[in-house]
């Protein structure tokens, strides 16, 4: 019988997930199905447990049921300890297990992909939600020269600095001024709103990445702008979804995908 997996969240239809999931079992020759799977606000629990009654095997989770993923899952990882939250759930026959992707895909993304080294570098990264508390553990993991989080609200910085090591500074914006960093990361909500992070002029040091978390227009307006500010280089979070799904895939199937392919078919629709 074919094993079933799929992503769950509300909404949900315009994942990317089963696109990327089917690119990876075929280039692999895995026998799986892979769909949407969206849940009521209030039925995450029972679609899962639907889900895993009918024989699913595996379960991408998206926004809003990371945290309730979390809880969940009876065993864990540490970077989904880390985090807080689960993106990945694998059904076991006693257990249901629960990792966090995001942070390795982002990590992947940057030193494979972009050839971009995060070891001995000044990091930023821009907001203190759960989009940075999610990558923060395999950013330190690389061993930053230091990571500064910035953030509108500093008390949320300050409380995701202390969940981590001393090398983890909480700052405001202004505060900022006359520092700069090597790579940027954006991991703020605010391009939903069509704003930008208040980002004080100079930050970016010669040659700096400046990596959107979010990709294609989300993106735009903030890359555009740290292009303008003087970043070397700039990206969008495409290239981490992928790699976050292949990590997924990876934990399922025992068999690591190749992602070059799928991102640049992604790419180019
Ligand atoms: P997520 O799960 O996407 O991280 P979240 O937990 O609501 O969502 O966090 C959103 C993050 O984006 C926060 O760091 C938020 O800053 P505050 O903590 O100060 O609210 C940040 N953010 C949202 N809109 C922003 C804006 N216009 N400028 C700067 N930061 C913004």
């Amino acid at each position: 019988m074919i094993d079933h997996y799929a992503v769950i969240g509300n909404p949900v239809e315009h994942s990317k997930s089963p696109q990327i999931h089917t690119m990876f079992a075929r280039d692999c020759g895995q026998d799986i199905a892979y769909r949407r799977l969206l849940a009521p606000l209030d039925g995450f629990r029972d679609t899962v447990e639907r889900f895993r009654a009918e024989g699913g095997r595996g379960l991408n989770v998206t926004l809003p049921f990371k945290e309730q993923a979390y809880r969940l899952a009876t065993v864990h990882t540490d970077r989904a300890r880390s985090a807080g939250a689960v993106n990945t759930l694998r059904f076991d026959a006693d257990s249901i297990f629960g990792d966090n992707t995001d942070g390795a895909g982002l990590v992947r993304d940057i030193r494979e992909n972009l050839g971009i080294t995060i070891a001995a570098r000044r990091v930023l990264l821009l907001g203190a939600g759960g989009a940075a508390r999610g990558v923060l553990g395999p950013l330190l993991a690389e061993a930053p020269a230091a990571l500064t989080i910035a953030n509108r609200t500093l008390t949320r910085a300050q409380d995701l600095a202390r969940h981590f090591d001393s090398n983890v500074h909480a700052s405001t914006y202004q505060e900022l001024s006359g520092n700069t960093f090597d790579v940027v990361i954006n991991a703020t909500s605010a391009s939903l709103a069509g704003a930008l992070p208040p980002l004080p002029r100079g930050v970016y040091a010669a040659g700096a990445l400046a990596y959107d978390m979010m990709y294609g227009t989300k993106s735009a307006v903030f890359l555009e702008n740290a292009r303008a500010a003087g970043a070397g280089l700039t990206a969008d979070g495409l290239g981490m979804l992928v790699e976050q799904a292949a990590e997924s895939f990876f934990l399922w199937r025992g068999v690591r995908p190749r992602t070059a392919t799928v991102l640049a078919a992604l790419r180019a629709a």
